[in-house]
């Protein structure tokens, strides 16, 4: 592909064939990656990549989480609070998510990109159980074969992530150059303890977020394109 054609065909891939991903591919793909800029080429991140089932316990251990914290959220208070402590579904995370609202104008983008979404899915906007079977999705990987969790060095400060997000991006792009599709996804840097059980984990690293990768499918969910703002919107302007 021409490199402009990959950089517009790139999209988040939310469903994803049972095809799997060669060994090699799946090296190439990652080690091509490593080409990527950082901050005075440190490199301040690593990954741990699950495939070959390991994918599949994870994925399971992580909605299992992501159920029981639903649960939680039903609960009068008293319960909740032994039901937080015994059930293992408070995220054990390394970066808390935003609780709530976005601040500024990113609420009202969250708000259309996702309505945009569930629109595509047909799925009404009150109708909390779809939406949460459709955030589920996200814990088993939307069925991609292969899971990526990406960790950072927090001694680099707010490099690591700009470094972090150079090299996700790169990751995305070879990905999509190949013919496969990709998902970065928040959602998997909520608990840490099911990847933990299956990687030995540097120290001092910090889980960020994960990304879904494999073959993606012909369901319509991948067909979503989201606005993107306008060079206007991102542009200063000069003082008059
Ligand atoms: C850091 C990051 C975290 C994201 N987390 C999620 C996620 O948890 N679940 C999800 O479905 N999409 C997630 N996305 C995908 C965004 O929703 C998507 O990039 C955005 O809507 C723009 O769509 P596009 O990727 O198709 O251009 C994430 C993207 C990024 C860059």
């Amino acid at each position: 592909m021409e490199f402009t054609d990959v950089l517009v065909n790139r999209r988040s891939i939310r469903s994803f064939s049972e095809k799997p991903i060669d060994d090699s591919t799946l090296n190439e793909i990652l080690s091509l990656a490593i080409e990527s800029p950082s901050s005075s080429n440190t490199q301040p991140y690593k990954m741990a990549v699950a495939t070959g089932g390991i994918n599949k316990v994870i994925g399971k251990d992580l909605l299992d989480k992501y159920y029981a914290a639903n649960k939680l959220n039903t609960m009068p208070l008293p319960l909740k609070a032994v039901s937080a402590i015994t059930s293992g579904a408070l995220p054990d995370g390394d970066f808390r998510p935003i609780l709530g609202k976005y601040p500024d104008e990113f609420q009202k983008r969250r708000v259309t990109t996702g309505q945009g979404l569930y629109e595509v899915l047909g799925i009404e906007r009150h109708d909390k159980k779809s939406r949460d079977e459709q955030m589920a999705k996200n814990f088993t990987f939307f069925n991609a074969p292969v899971a990526i969790f990406f960790f950072i060095h927090p001694g680099m400060t707010y490099t690591a992530l700009v470094d972090l997000g150079i090299f996700m991006q790169s990751l995305m792009l070879i990905a999509t150059d190949k013919g496969l599709g990709t998902c970065a996804q928040g959602a998997l840097g909520m608990w840490k303890s099911p990847i933990k059980k299956h990687f030995t984990l540097p120290k001092k690293y910090k889980l960020v977020c994960g990304m879904a990768l494999g073959y993606p499918d012909d369901h319509k969910v991948n067909e979503y394109k989201p606005p993107k703002v306008t060079l206007n919107d991102l542009l200063i302007p000069n003082k008059k």
